[in-house]
Protein backbone atom coordinates (compact mmCIF):
# COMPACT_ATOMS: atom_id res chain seq x y z
CA UNK A 1 0.00 0.00 0.00
CA UNK A 2 1.29 3.54 -0.89
CA UNK A 3 0.38 6.06 1.80
CA UNK A 4 -0.04 10.00 0.54
CA UNK A 5 1.29 11.59 3.60
CA UNK A 6 -0.65 15.23 3.44
CA UNK A 7 1.27 18.02 5.18
CA UNK A 8 -0.22 20.24 7.99
CA UNK A 9 -1.13 23.42 7.74
CA UNK A 10 0.13 25.75 10.54
CA UNK A 11 -3.53 25.80 12.30
CA UNK A 12 -3.76 22.13 12.44
CA UNK A 13 -0.18 21.98 15.20
CA UNK A 14 -1.83 20.90 18.41
CA UNK A 15 -0.08 21.32 21.84
CA UNK A 16 0.79 18.12 22.86
CA UNK A 17 -0.70 17.89 26.66
CA UNK A 18 1.54 16.63 29.29
CA UNK A 19 -0.77 16.14 32.47
CA UNK A 20 -4.40 14.77 33.41
CA UNK A 21 -4.34 13.05 30.43
CA UNK A 22 -7.41 11.07 31.34
CA UNK A 23 -8.58 8.96 29.07
CA UNK A 24 -9.64 9.44 25.22
CA UNK A 25 -9.82 12.99 25.65
CA UNK A 26 -7.28 14.70 23.21
CA UNK A 27 -6.34 13.35 20.15
CA UNK A 28 -2.50 13.62 17.69
CA UNK A 29 -2.13 15.73 14.60
CA UNK A 30 -2.86 13.15 12.20
CA UNK A 31 -5.15 10.30 11.27
CA UNK A 32 -4.60 7.66 8.92
CA UNK A 33 -7.76 7.10 6.75
CA UNK A 34 -8.88 5.04 3.31
CA UNK A 35 -11.57 3.78 1.49
CA UNK A 36 -13.51 0.73 -0.08
CA UNK A 37 -15.81 0.56 -2.66
CA UNK A 38 -16.34 -3.18 -4.81
CA UNK A 39 -15.10 -1.60 -7.89
CA UNK A 40 -11.39 -0.37 -6.72
CA UNK A 41 -11.11 -1.99 -3.31
CA UNK A 42 -9.46 -0.58 -0.47
CA UNK A 43 -7.40 2.84 -1.86
CA UNK A 44 -6.82 6.29 -1.38
CA UNK A 45 -4.90 5.36 1.95
CA UNK A 46 -3.76 8.91 3.45
CA UNK A 47 -2.20 10.04 6.21
CA UNK A 48 -3.05 13.78 7.09
CA UNK A 49 -4.23 16.24 9.36
CA UNK A 50 -6.82 15.21 12.18
CA UNK A 51 -10.38 16.35 10.85
CA UNK A 52 -13.98 15.70 11.26
CA UNK A 53 -15.32 13.19 8.96
CA UNK A 54 -18.32 14.47 7.14
CA UNK A 55 -21.11 12.01 5.94
CA UNK A 56 -24.65 12.30 4.41
CA UNK A 57 -27.84 12.07 6.80
CA UNK A 58 -28.63 8.74 5.40
CA UNK A 59 -24.91 6.95 5.62
CA UNK A 60 -25.50 3.11 6.19
CA UNK A 61 -23.80 2.99 9.99
CA UNK A 62 -26.18 6.50 11.80
CA UNK A 63 -29.18 3.82 11.02
CA UNK A 64 -28.05 0.31 11.31
CA UNK A 65 -24.78 -0.05 13.02
CA UNK A 66 -22.38 -1.50 10.94
CA UNK A 67 -19.07 -0.79 12.56
CA UNK A 68 -16.23 -1.89 14.09
CA UNK A 69 -13.14 -1.07 16.06
CA UNK A 70 -10.02 -1.78 17.61
CA UNK A 71 -8.32 -0.67 20.68
CA UNK A 72 -4.29 -1.04 21.04
CA UNK A 73 -1.42 0.77 22.45
CA UNK A 74 1.97 2.11 22.21
CA UNK A 75 4.41 2.87 25.14
CA UNK A 76 7.43 5.03 25.84
CA UNK A 77 10.54 3.07 26.79
CA UNK A 78 12.71 3.82 29.02
CA UNK A 79 15.50 4.33 26.16
CA UNK A 80 12.85 7.36 24.79
CA UNK A 81 11.87 4.70 22.06
CA UNK A 82 8.60 3.17 21.74
CA UNK A 83 7.26 -0.37 22.00
CA UNK A 84 3.61 -1.77 20.28
CA UNK A 85 2.07 -4.29 22.41
CA UNK A 86 1.26 -7.25 19.93
CA UNK A 87 -0.71 -4.77 17.81
CA UNK A 88 -0.58 -7.58 15.22
CA UNK A 89 -3.20 -9.92 17.19
CA UNK A 90 -5.84 -6.61 16.87
CA UNK A 91 -5.19 -6.28 12.82
CA UNK A 92 -6.53 -10.17 13.28
CA UNK A 93 -9.02 -9.56 15.54
CA UNK A 94 -10.05 -6.31 13.32
CA UNK A 95 -10.74 -8.63 10.53
CA UNK A 96 -12.78 -11.29 12.22
CA UNK A 97 -15.05 -8.20 13.50
CA UNK A 98 -15.16 -7.32 9.76
CA UNK A 99 -16.39 -10.79 8.26
CA UNK A 100 -19.20 -10.98 11.72
CA UNK A 101 -20.79 -7.47 10.63
CA UNK A 102 -20.59 -8.76 6.29
CA UNK A 103 -17.52 -5.78 6.11
CA UNK A 104 -14.36 -5.99 3.87
CA UNK A 105 -11.32 -6.89 5.63
CA UNK A 106 -7.89 -5.03 5.39
CA UNK A 107 -4.71 -6.31 4.58
CA UNK A 108 -3.00 -7.05 8.18
CA UNK A 109 0.23 -6.49 7.65
CA UNK A 110 -0.85 -3.07 5.67
CA UNK A 111 -2.86 -1.96 8.24
CA UNK A 112 0.17 -2.18 10.96
CA UNK A 113 2.51 -0.75 8.25
CA UNK A 114 0.00 2.47 8.45
CA UNK A 115 0.03 2.12 12.74
CA UNK A 116 3.69 2.09 12.87
CA UNK A 117 3.93 4.88 10.20
CA UNK A 118 1.24 7.18 11.84
CA UNK A 119 3.05 6.62 15.24
CA UNK A 120 6.64 7.64 13.57
CA UNK A 121 4.83 10.57 12.08
CA UNK A 122 3.38 11.81 15.77
CA UNK A 123 5.84 9.99 17.98
CA UNK A 124 6.55 13.07 20.14
CA UNK A 125 2.52 12.23 21.45
CA UNK A 126 3.71 9.15 22.79
CA UNK A 127 3.56 10.17 26.58
CA UNK A 128 6.49 9.53 29.12
CA UNK A 129 4.59 10.29 32.44
CA UNK A 130 4.40 6.51 34.64
CA UNK A 131 1.51 4.89 33.96
CA UNK A 132 0.63 6.77 30.57
CA UNK A 133 0.80 5.35 26.62
CA UNK A 134 -0.89 6.50 23.53
CA UNK A 135 -4.40 4.36 22.61
CA UNK A 136 -4.34 3.42 19.23
CA UNK A 137 -8.18 3.19 18.00
CA UNK A 138 -8.45 2.12 14.24
CA UNK A 139 -12.22 2.22 13.30
CA UNK A 140 -14.09 0.79 9.96
CA UNK A 141 -17.71 2.65 9.39
CA UNK A 142 -20.41 1.86 6.22
CA UNK A 143 -20.33 4.61 4.56
CA UNK A 144 -23.16 3.88 1.58
CA UNK A 145 -26.14 6.18 1.39
CA UNK A 146 -29.06 4.54 1.44
CA UNK A 147 -31.97 3.52 3.98
CA UNK A 148 -32.63 -0.09 3.04
CA UNK A 149 -31.41 -2.29 5.64
CA UNK A 150 -28.70 -4.58 3.97
CA UNK A 151 -24.62 -4.41 4.08
CA UNK A 152 -23.27 -1.48 2.53
CA UNK A 153 -21.23 -1.52 -0.46
CA UNK A 154 -18.48 1.66 0.62
CA UNK A 155 -16.37 1.69 3.75
CA UNK A 156 -14.31 3.78 5.05
CA UNK A 157 -11.06 3.06 7.48
CA UNK A 158 -9.54 5.34 9.60
CA UNK A 159 -7.15 4.96 12.22
CA UNK A 160 -6.76 7.70 15.33
CA UNK A 161 -4.16 8.38 18.43
CA UNK A 162 -4.77 9.32 22.01
CA UNK A 163 -2.67 10.06 24.44
CA UNK A 164 -4.14 8.60 27.74
CA UNK A 165 -3.56 8.37 31.34
CA UNK A 166 -5.71 5.27 33.48
CA UNK A 167 -8.94 4.55 32.16
CA UNK A 168 -10.38 4.22 35.65
CA UNK A 169 -10.00 7.44 37.72
CA UNK A 170 -9.14 4.89 40.94
CA UNK A 171 -5.80 4.37 39.13
CA UNK A 172 -4.24 0.88 39.76
CA UNK A 173 -6.61 0.45 42.83
CA UNK A 174 -9.37 -1.62 43.12
CA UNK A 175 -12.67 -1.32 41.53
CA UNK A 176 -16.16 -1.62 42.41
CA UNK A 177 -18.33 -4.33 39.98
CA UNK A 178 -21.98 -4.80 39.75
CA UNK A 179 -23.11 -7.95 38.63
CA UNK A 180 -26.16 -7.11 36.04
CA UNK A 181 -29.25 -9.78 36.91
CA UNK A 182 -31.50 -8.54 34.63
CA UNK A 183 -30.04 -7.14 31.48
CA UNK A 184 -27.92 -9.13 29.08
CA UNK A 185 -24.48 -8.12 26.80
CA UNK A 186 -24.37 -10.45 24.41
CA UNK A 187 -26.01 -13.86 23.00
CA UNK A 188 -24.56 -16.74 21.98
CA UNK A 189 -24.61 -16.75 18.10
CA UNK A 190 -25.15 -12.77 18.43
CA UNK A 191 -22.35 -10.04 18.04
CA UNK A 192 -20.47 -10.51 21.66
CA UNK A 193 -16.79 -11.77 20.40
CA UNK A 194 -16.81 -8.81 18.00
CA UNK A 195 -15.91 -5.37 18.43
CA UNK A 196 -18.33 -3.52 16.91
CA UNK A 197 -19.79 -0.51 18.88
CA UNK A 198 -23.55 -1.95 19.33
CA UNK A 199 -22.55 -4.29 21.75
CA UNK A 200 -21.31 -0.94 23.53
CA UNK A 201 -24.50 0.85 23.32
CA UNK A 202 -26.57 -1.81 24.01
CA UNK A 203 -24.52 -1.87 27.72
CA UNK A 204 -24.52 1.68 28.33
CA UNK A 205 -28.42 2.23 30.48
CA UNK A 206 -26.72 -0.49 33.11
CA UNK A 207 -23.24 0.86 32.75
CA UNK A 208 -24.98 4.24 33.81
CA UNK A 209 -27.75 2.27 36.34
CA UNK A 210 -24.11 0.91 38.04
CA UNK A 211 -22.51 3.97 38.14
CA UNK A 212 -25.65 5.77 39.94
CA UNK A 213 -25.00 2.78 42.86
CA UNK A 214 -21.40 3.46 42.92
CA UNK A 215 -20.02 1.38 40.47
CA UNK A 216 -17.16 1.65 37.97
CA UNK A 217 -17.91 -1.13 35.33
CA UNK A 218 -20.72 -4.00 35.08
CA UNK A 219 -20.13 -7.81 34.79
CA UNK A 220 -22.12 -9.85 32.73
CA UNK A 221 -24.20 -13.13 32.66
CA UNK A 222 -24.49 -15.41 29.65
CA UNK A 223 -27.75 -14.78 28.34
CA UNK A 224 -29.37 -18.15 28.28
CA UNK A 225 -29.48 -18.61 32.06
CA UNK A 226 -28.16 -15.90 33.46
CA UNK A 227 -26.05 -17.86 35.79
CA UNK A 228 -22.62 -17.81 34.19
CA UNK A 229 -19.93 -15.39 34.40
CA UNK A 230 -18.90 -14.02 30.99
CA UNK A 231 -17.16 -10.15 31.41
CA UNK A 232 -16.88 -7.11 32.56
CA UNK A 233 -17.81 -3.43 30.43
CA UNK A 234 -14.41 -3.11 28.83
CA UNK A 235 -12.34 -6.12 30.30
CA UNK A 236 -12.25 -9.79 30.52
CA UNK A 237 -12.33 -11.19 34.14
CA UNK A 238 -9.98 -13.60 35.92
CA UNK A 239 -10.22 -14.75 39.24
CA UNK A 240 -7.39 -16.50 41.54
CA UNK A 241 -8.45 -19.52 44.08
CA UNK A 242 -6.05 -19.51 47.21
CA UNK A 243 -3.76 -16.90 45.71
CA UNK A 244 -2.04 -19.23 43.08
CA UNK A 245 -4.82 -20.51 40.40
CA UNK A 246 -6.08 -18.44 38.08
CA UNK A 247 -9.26 -18.97 36.12
CA UNK A 248 -11.22 -17.19 33.97
CA UNK A 249 -14.51 -17.82 31.14
CA UNK A 250 -13.57 -19.72 28.19
CA UNK A 251 -14.09 -18.24 25.00
CA UNK A 252 -17.24 -19.44 24.10
CA UNK A 253 -18.18 -17.39 21.37
CA UNK A 254 -20.12 -14.47 23.06
CA UNK A 255 -17.33 -12.62 24.80
CA UNK A 256 -14.69 -10.67 23.27
CA UNK A 257 -11.13 -12.47 22.99
CA UNK A 258 -9.01 -10.40 24.57
CA UNK A 259 -5.46 -9.86 24.17
CA UNK A 260 -4.59 -8.94 27.73
CA UNK A 261 -6.67 -12.01 28.44
CA UNK A 262 -4.61 -14.23 26.62
CA UNK A 263 -1.21 -12.12 27.36
CA UNK A 264 -2.53 -12.89 31.10
CA UNK A 265 -2.59 -17.05 30.84
CA UNK A 266 0.71 -16.90 29.53
CA UNK A 267 2.27 -14.99 31.66
CA UNK A 268 0.23 -16.28 34.71
CA UNK A 269 1.64 -19.72 33.89
CA UNK A 270 5.27 -18.48 33.02
CA UNK A 271 5.24 -17.04 36.60
CA UNK A 272 4.42 -20.46 38.18
CA UNK A 273 0.30 -19.84 38.33
CA UNK A 274 -2.00 -22.56 37.30
CA UNK A 275 -4.36 -21.53 34.81
CA UNK A 276 -7.35 -22.81 33.56
CA UNK A 277 -10.49 -21.83 31.23
CA UNK A 278 -13.70 -22.85 32.55
CA UNK A 279 -17.36 -22.03 32.94
CA UNK A 280 -17.79 -20.11 36.13
CA UNK A 281 -21.58 -19.95 38.26
CA UNK A 282 -22.31 -16.53 40.10
CA UNK A 283 -23.64 -18.18 42.63
CA UNK A 284 -20.86 -20.54 43.09
CA UNK A 285 -18.02 -17.49 42.84
CA UNK A 286 -20.04 -15.21 45.05
CA UNK A 287 -19.64 -18.20 48.03
CA UNK A 288 -16.28 -18.77 47.37
CA UNK A 289 -15.83 -14.69 47.52
CA UNK A 290 -17.46 -15.21 50.81
CA UNK A 291 -15.74 -17.85 51.85
CA UNK A 292 -12.54 -16.39 51.03
CA UNK A 293 -11.29 -19.58 48.75
CA UNK A 294 -11.01 -16.52 46.29
CA UNK A 295 -8.87 -14.90 47.50
CA UNK A 296 -8.14 -12.01 44.03
CA UNK A 297 -10.50 -10.79 41.09
CA UNK A 298 -8.94 -8.56 38.35
CA UNK A 299 -10.45 -7.61 34.88
CA UNK A 300 -7.85 -7.39 32.04
CA UNK A 301 -7.96 -5.63 28.89
CA UNK A 302 -5.73 -2.63 26.81
CA UNK A 303 -7.63 0.08 27.91
CA UNK A 304 -8.07 -0.99 31.99
CA UNK A 305 -4.30 -3.09 31.87
CA UNK A 306 -5.13 -4.77 35.20
CA UNK A 307 -8.21 -3.63 37.28
CA UNK A 308 -8.12 -5.36 40.79
CA UNK A 309 -11.73 -5.64 41.68
CA UNK A 310 -12.42 -4.58 45.15
CA UNK A 311 -15.98 -5.84 45.73
CA UNK A 312 -18.88 -6.91 43.47
CA UNK A 313 -22.65 -6.29 43.92
CA UNK A 314 -25.16 -8.70 43.16
CA UNK A 315 -28.68 -7.42 43.77
CA UNK A 316 -28.40 -5.72 46.53
CA UNK A 317 -26.02 -7.22 48.19
CA UNK A 318 -22.01 -5.91 47.99
CA UNK A 319 -19.16 -8.84 48.17
CA UNK A 320 -15.92 -7.51 49.35
CA UNK A 321 -12.87 -8.90 47.92
CA UNK A 322 -9.35 -9.66 49.49
CA UNK A 323 -10.63 -5.96 51.94
CA UNK A 324 -10.73 -4.13 49.09
CA UNK A 325 -6.94 -3.92 48.42
CA UNK A 326 -4.81 -5.23 45.56
CA UNK A 327 -3.65 -8.52 46.14
CA UNK A 328 0.18 -10.19 45.35
CA UNK A 329 -1.15 -11.97 42.14
CA UNK A 330 -2.96 -9.13 40.70
CA UNK A 331 0.68 -6.60 41.46
CA UNK A 332 2.59 -9.47 40.39
CA UNK A 333 1.06 -9.40 36.83
CA UNK A 334 0.61 -5.99 37.00
CA UNK A 335 4.35 -5.26 37.02
CA UNK A 336 5.15 -7.90 35.13
CA UNK A 337 2.79 -7.16 32.06
CA UNK A 338 3.82 -3.30 32.10
CA UNK A 339 6.93 -3.94 32.42
CA UNK A 340 7.20 -6.09 29.22
CA UNK A 341 5.13 -3.53 27.13
CA UNK A 342 7.25 -0.16 28.65
CA UNK A 343 10.54 -2.28 27.61
CA UNK A 344 11.75 -2.33 31.31
CA UNK A 345 12.47 -5.96 31.41
CA UNK A 346 13.20 -8.34 28.32
CA UNK A 347 10.41 -9.11 26.11
CA UNK A 348 10.67 -13.11 26.34
CA UNK A 349 7.55 -13.65 24.49
CA UNK A 350 8.09 -11.51 21.19
CA UNK A 351 4.96 -9.22 21.73
CA UNK A 352 6.74 -6.01 21.32
CA UNK A 353 7.52 -4.37 18.43
CA UNK A 354 9.91 -1.56 18.91
CA UNK A 355 9.49 2.53 16.93
CA UNK A 356 12.35 4.28 17.10
CA UNK A 357 10.99 7.99 18.49
CA UNK A 358 12.95 9.49 15.25
CA UNK A 359 10.46 7.95 13.54
CA UNK A 360 12.62 5.40 11.80
CA UNK A 361 10.96 2.07 12.88
CA UNK A 362 12.36 -1.22 13.27
CA UNK A 363 12.33 -4.93 14.89
N1 LIG B 1 -14.00 -7.26 26.66
C1 LIG B 1 -14.50 -6.13 26.17
C2 LIG B 1 -15.98 -6.00 26.06
C3 LIG B 1 -13.65 -5.08 25.77
O1 LIG B 1 -14.13 -3.93 25.29
C4 LIG B 1 -12.26 -5.26 25.91
C5 LIG B 1 -11.34 -4.20 25.48
O2 LIG B 1 -10.90 -4.17 24.39
C6 LIG B 1 -11.78 -6.48 26.41
C7 LIG B 1 -12.67 -7.46 26.78
C8 LIG B 1 -10.31 -6.74 26.54
O3 LIG B 1 -9.72 -6.94 25.29
P1 LIG B 1 -8.21 -6.54 25.00
O4 LIG B 1 -7.40 -7.14 26.08
O5 LIG B 1 -7.90 -7.11 23.68
O6 LIG B 1 -8.14 -5.06 25.04
C1 LIG C 1 -9.94 -1.35 25.04
O1 LIG C 1 -9.50 -1.79 26.09
O2 LIG C 1 -9.23 -1.14 24.06
C2 LIG C 1 -11.34 -1.03 24.87
O3 LIG C 1 -11.75 -1.02 23.77
C3 LIG C 1 -12.16 -0.75 26.03
C4 LIG C 1 -13.04 0.45 25.85
C5 LIG C 1 -12.28 1.74 25.80
C6 LIG C 1 -14.05 0.28 24.78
Amino acid sequence: MDIKILPLEEGELKEIPNVNLGFGRHMTNRMFTQKYTPERGWHEATIGPYRPICLDPATVVFHYAQEIFEGTKAYRRPDGHINIFRTWENMKRFNASARRMAMPVVDEEEHLAAIIQLISLDHEWVPSRPGTSLYIRPVMLATEVALGVHSSREYLHFVILSPVGAYFKEGFSPVSVYIEHNYRRAAKGGTGAAKTGGNYAASLLVGEQARARGYSQVLWLDAAEGRYIEEVGAMNICFVYDGKHVVTPPLTGSILPGVTRDSVITLARDLGYTVSEEMIDVYQMLADVESGKITEAFGCGTAAVIAPVGKFGYRDKEYPVNNFEVGPVSRHLYQELTDIQYGRIKDRFNWTYLIEANGAGGR
